[in-house]
């Protein structure tokens, strides 16, 4: 029989996950199908509840739903607590719905596997404190970094998102201002909601030296606003975030079929057609 999957959010007609996960399942032989729901504002328990009634084997959660989901989780891998979302949802055997979250740990893949980086001993700049920069600050700290500030326009917001992750590296937090004099960085991750109005963090200058990478968790059709001023910093490659949207989509399907498909070439087939408009999520 085939196995249902969807993804649910609000809105979700852009979503490239069915793309994704159709692709995986063609390209491994799985039995599935993979559709986007729409839910409602104030109706993501509901929508749950009918997908898991009908038989549903798993869900996606984007956008706004993810902190929601992990408190419907039954039960919640340490990765999904760690960043109080949940972006994947799987109806156990027993109907428990077990959450987990995909984000950092595809984030970490794209950046080591796909872009060859290293994060080990390396000095790491998120900008932005919400829940972008929250679902991928444990799996960089779990990396080894040397040092990793979290700086955000809301210097409050930074300054608490470090303390609540401080027990797992070298992270603290800051305003953006106040990033002067404190680069240039290897790596700098831009997970503000800045890209998706076309705008750029106000930063400082000399946050970018001749190595550094610039990686926006944004992604779209063509370089997002962040990369352009990368590129005009000097930095060595900007990048966006199309390749953490496959390999989150990756984790997910291993999780659910137990086997790792090949994202080299969803990659490629997603490059051929990105969405006109800058976009954050799956
Ligand atoms: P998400 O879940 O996508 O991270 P969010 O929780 O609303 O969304 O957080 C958006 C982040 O983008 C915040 O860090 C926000 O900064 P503030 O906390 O100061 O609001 C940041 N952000 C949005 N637009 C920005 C801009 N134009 N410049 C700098 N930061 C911006």
């Amino acid at each position: 029989m085939t196995d249902r999957y969807a993804v649910v959010g609000h809105p979700i007609a852009h979503s490239q996950s069915p793309r994704i996960h159709r692709l995986f399942a063609a390209q491994t032989g799985q039995d599935l199908s993979y559709e986007a729901i729409l839910a409602p504002l104030d109706g993501f328990a509901v929508t749950l509840r009918r997908f898991v009634a009908e038989g549903g084997k798993g869900l996606n959660v984007t956008l706004p739903f993810k902190a929601e989901a992990f408190i419907l989780a039954d039960i919640c891998s340490p990765r999904a607590t760690q960043a109080s979302a949940a972006n994947t949802l799987t109806v156990g055997a027993d109907g428990r719905l077990w959450g987990d979250n995909t984000d950092g740990v595809g984030l970490v893949r794209d950046l080591k596997e796909a872009l060859g980086l290293t994060l080990f001993e390396r000095r790491l700049l998120i900008l932005g404190a919400g829940g972008a920069a929250c679902g991928i600050l444990g799996p960089l700290l779990e990396e080894g970094p040397r040092g990793l500030v979290v700086a955000n326009r809301t210097a409050a917001r930074a300054e608490a998102l470090a303390d609540r992750f401080h027990c797992l590296g070298p992270v603290r937090g800051t305003g953006l201002a106040a990033l002067a004099g404190a680069g240039p960085f290897d790596l700098i991750l831009n997970a503000t909601a800045a890209s998706l109005s076309d705008a750029v963090p106000d930063l400082p200058p000399g946050l970018v030296a001749a190595h550094t990478v610039c990686y926006d968790l944004a992604y779209g059709h063509g370089p997002t606003a962040f990369m352009h001023w990368a590129q005009q910093q000097g930095a060595a490659r900007a990048e966006d975030g199309l390749g953490m949207l496959v390999e989150q989509a990756a984790v997910a399907f291993e999780l659910w079929r137990g086997m790792r498909p090949d994202t080299a070439p969803v990659r490629a087939a997603l490059r051929q057609g990105a969405p006109q408009a800058p976009d954050a999520d799956s």
